[in-house]
């Protein structure tokens, strides 16, 4: 049995007030549900704020990215440790924003962005390396764009991912990863991917993980979906038999619809 997770990626919204009235309205309408893990991400200037708010719950803090180096001169980077030391659990590793993939903006943006953001996937496993040994749970995101999507390299993208981001690193440490898979064209589009393809996607990723790991990993290692999860669609994602949970943006920033989906996950995942 694999309990599922609902992690909430606040991204860049939310300054510190903001950031305690919704981190205090989700733990007091969260806070008894049972039977689903909940993960808040917020920006790293609300880290301590969300602690606080969170405090005596059973609430788990992450981060919504982290570099690998322990201190140094890294202007405007955050490590491990400094994570750890704000109450962090989580971290969000290799979102597609981060690897400067976006589903929507026009592609001159988007090759701008794509320079900005520099996640590769080579940056990815160094971070996720990192996660671990400062006992951090990587949340590791991978995905297809549409373009991909459209000319039949869906299942190729995604196990690419998912091997360069576990690459030299050993079972056990595999087994302690989650992994969220979100096609770029559904993050913040509104446009769900129809949860069956979800599952088989997911299921690919279970495979991979089989292959190059083991099954017994593969089998309790949790997967999430991810891109424009809301209550009108949670349902049908969560009676998927691989998807384990949601990570979930745009309907994370309202405690209703945030709580809607940790109960609906519970619910289903219950039974
Ligand atoms: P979304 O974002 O729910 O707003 O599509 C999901 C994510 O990027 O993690």
């Amino acid at each position: 049995m694999r309990t599922p997770i609902m992690a909430g990626n606040w991204k860049m919204n939310c300054d510190n007030p903001q950031a305690e009235q919704l981190a205090s309205a989700i733990a007091e309408q969260a806070g008894d549900i049972e039977g689903c893990e909940v993960i808040i991400c917020p920006p790293f200037t609300a880290l301590t704020t969300v602690a606080d708010a969170l405090s005596g719950t059973d609430i788990a803090l992450g981060a919504q990215n982290m570099f690998w180096e322990e201190k140094g001169a890294y202007t405007g980077e955050i490590s491990g440790p400094m994570l750890r030391s704000c109450g962090c659990e989580y971290v969000i590793i290799g979102h597609s924003e981060r690897r400067g993939r976006f589903g929507s903006p026009d592609e001159d943006f988007t090759a701008e962005l794509q320079k900005v953001f520099g996640d590769t996937d080579a940056s990815v496993n160094r971070k996720i390396k990192a996660a671990l040994s400062y006992d951090l749970t990587p949340i590791v995101c991978g995905g297809e764009l549409l373009a991909e999507r459209q000319t039949g390299q869906t299942d190729t993208v995604v196990k690419g991912q998912v091997e360069a981001a576990i690459e030299g690193l050993s079972a056990d440490q595999v087994s302690r990863i989650v992994f969220a898979y979100e096609p770029v064209w559904a993050i913040g589009t509104g446009e769900v991917c129809e949860a069956d393809e979800a599952n088989r996607v997911i299921r690919l990723i279970r495979q991979t993980l089989a292959e190059a790991v083991s099954e017994e990993v593969a089998a309790q290692v949790r997967i999430l979906y991810g891109g424009s999860v809301k209550p009108a669609n949670v349902r049908g994602l969560m009676e998927q038999s691989e998807i384990d949970g949601g990570l979930v943006g745009g309907a994370a920033l309202q405690a209703d619809s945030f709580c809607e989906l940790i109960e609906v996950a519970a619910e289903i995942k219950r039974n």
